[in-house]
């Protein structure tokens, strides 16, 4: 195998950073293929903590390629503040990352936008991570975006810049009734920002295929989940980038025909930041629970994540959407304690049983799940490194979801730290 997807498939946080630092081990590259700093990806290792936002989870490891991919949304500033965190931790990105020339850039009117229009819509927000995000992939689509590349063409920047920020301030002091915003002073500190990182911007695209084509093992990271595609989530309650397997190639530039295999990274239970359907959510005390025990809370906004049950019904679109192949299941470990576990494999609306994820609104925000309810095993399955060493209550809810979804485990993580994990099947 010499290319693989690890995407998440879920509402994004399942434990991806986990899993790329684990199986990063075995790759020579890996590529981050959408997103920007709305993602957060904890690694745990020796009881060390890393945050990743942009910077593929790959970095953790020794002599690895490391790529931001052209899909990838940038903001220069939290990108230079990563590689320092980074280099305090004793990490050196020099020499071992990559960023590509035609990622956009996020613009400081971009995170000024996202902010302001959020607030503007009350009840009706999204629950956006701030970051700019949403603003930034628009202007990519309305074909006015500012792109790594333009950072080293002085003159066109600075006019890009003008005409852009002339623009935005329409926007920020008419509708947000704002100060308007100096587009010299941008221009300015983004050339700075260009010098910071110029010695890691190259043409990705073709790095990415003569790297495939020496026969390098390349996985690329997704950021989000599933759910948080902009096409095939609950829109609008979704990112706006394509976090399913489609964005692996048009975010990183590599052809659909390179795809190998895909390992959807599932949560054994479900959680969600920010507004939006979720239809086995937990407002009790089981969620609270959940939340505790899991620490479910926002790597990059801190925020509490919402909590519920495995949904089968989401999973199975999701395994759908994407072709995953595998399975690679984490935090299993935080539900040991409890005495009852349910899994969704239905939603109830009106007087029918549904099977299928619905795209209208209306109806994800109506259903009632309808649950199978499988006895909790009740001990600390944290030291299990082998399928054989879990105890049988454990095998029943694991079987139950693989038949379900009709695909096999890669993986089962039952602990944040690398060795905390039971291999399955070897990916690579
Ligand atoms: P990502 O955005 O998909 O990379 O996920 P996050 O990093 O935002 O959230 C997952 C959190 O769960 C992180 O803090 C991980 O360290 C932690 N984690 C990952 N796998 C496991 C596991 O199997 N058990 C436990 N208890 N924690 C895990
Ligand atoms: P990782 O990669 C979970 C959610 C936000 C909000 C919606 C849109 O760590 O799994 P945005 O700022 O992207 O415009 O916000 O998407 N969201 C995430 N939720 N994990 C993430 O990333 C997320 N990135 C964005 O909470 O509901
Ligand atoms: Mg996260």
């Amino acid at each position: 195998m010499k290319t693989l997807v690890v995407l998440g498939a879920q509402w994004g946080d399942e434990g991806k950073g986990k899993v790329v630092d684990l199986l990063s081990e075995k790759a020579d590259v890996i590529v981050r293929y959408q997103g920007g700093s709305n993602a957060g990806h904890t690694v745990v290792i020796n009881d060390k903590k890393y945050v990743l936002h942009l910077i593929p989870s790959g970095i953790l490891h020794k002599n690895k390629i490391n790529i931001i991919g052209s899909g990838v949304v940038v903001e220069p500033e939290a990108l230079i503040q990563e590689i320092k965190e980074l280099k305090d931790k004793g990490i050196d990105c020099k020499g071992n990352l990559y960023i590509s020339k035609r990622a956009h850039l996020i613009m400081p009117y971009h995170k000024i936008f996202d902010k302001e229009s959020e607030s503007k819509k009350g009840l009706k927000k999204i629950g956006t991570t701030g970051r700019g995000i949403g603003p930034t992939y628009v202007d990519k689509v309305a074909r006015v975006g500012i792109r790594v590349c333009d950072l080293f063409e002085e003159e066109a920047f600075f006019r890009k810049i003008q005409e852009n920020v002339a623009e935005a301030n329409e926007i920020a002091t008419k509708i947000f009734g704002l100060k308007p915003l100096d587009a010299e002073k941008i221009y300015n500190e983004y050339l700075d920002y260009g010098q910071v990182i110029k010695d890691f911007v190259c043409d990705t695209s073709y790095f990415i295929n003569e790297l495939w084509a020496k026969g390098k093992k390349i996985m690329m990271e997704g950021a989000q989940g599933t759910m948080l595609d902009v096409d095939h989530g609950t829109y609008p309650y979704v990112t706006s980038s394509n976090s399913t397997a489609g964005g692996a190639c048009t975010g990183t530039g590599l052809s659909p025909k390179r795809i190998e295999s895909i390992t959807g990274v599932f949560k054994a239970y479900c959680t969600r930041v920010g507004s939006g359907p979720f239809p086995t959510e937990l407002t009790d005390e089981t969620g609270e629970m959940l939340r505790n025990r899991g620490s479910e809370f926002g790597a990059t906004t801190g925020r509490p994540r919402r909590c519920g049950w495995f949904d089968v019904v989401a999973a199975k679109y999701s395994v759908m959407i994407n072709g995953i192949d595998s399975i690679s299941l984490t935090k299993l470990d935080v539900l040991s304690d409890l005495e009852d576990i349910y899994i969704c494999d239905g939603y109830k609306y009106k007087n029918d049983i549904l099977k299928t994820f619905p795209p209208e609104l209306n109806i994800i925000e109506n259903v009632t799940p309808v649950y199978k309810q499988f006895k909790g095993w009740k001990k600390d399955i944290s030291q299990c490194r082998n399928y054989r060493e879990l105890p049988d209550e454990t095998k029943r809810y694991l079987d139950f979801i693989r038949n379900e979804l009709s695909i096999d485990y890669a993986l089962i993580s039952v602990g944040s730290e690398r060795n905390e994990t039971i291999m399955m099947n070897s990916l690579f």
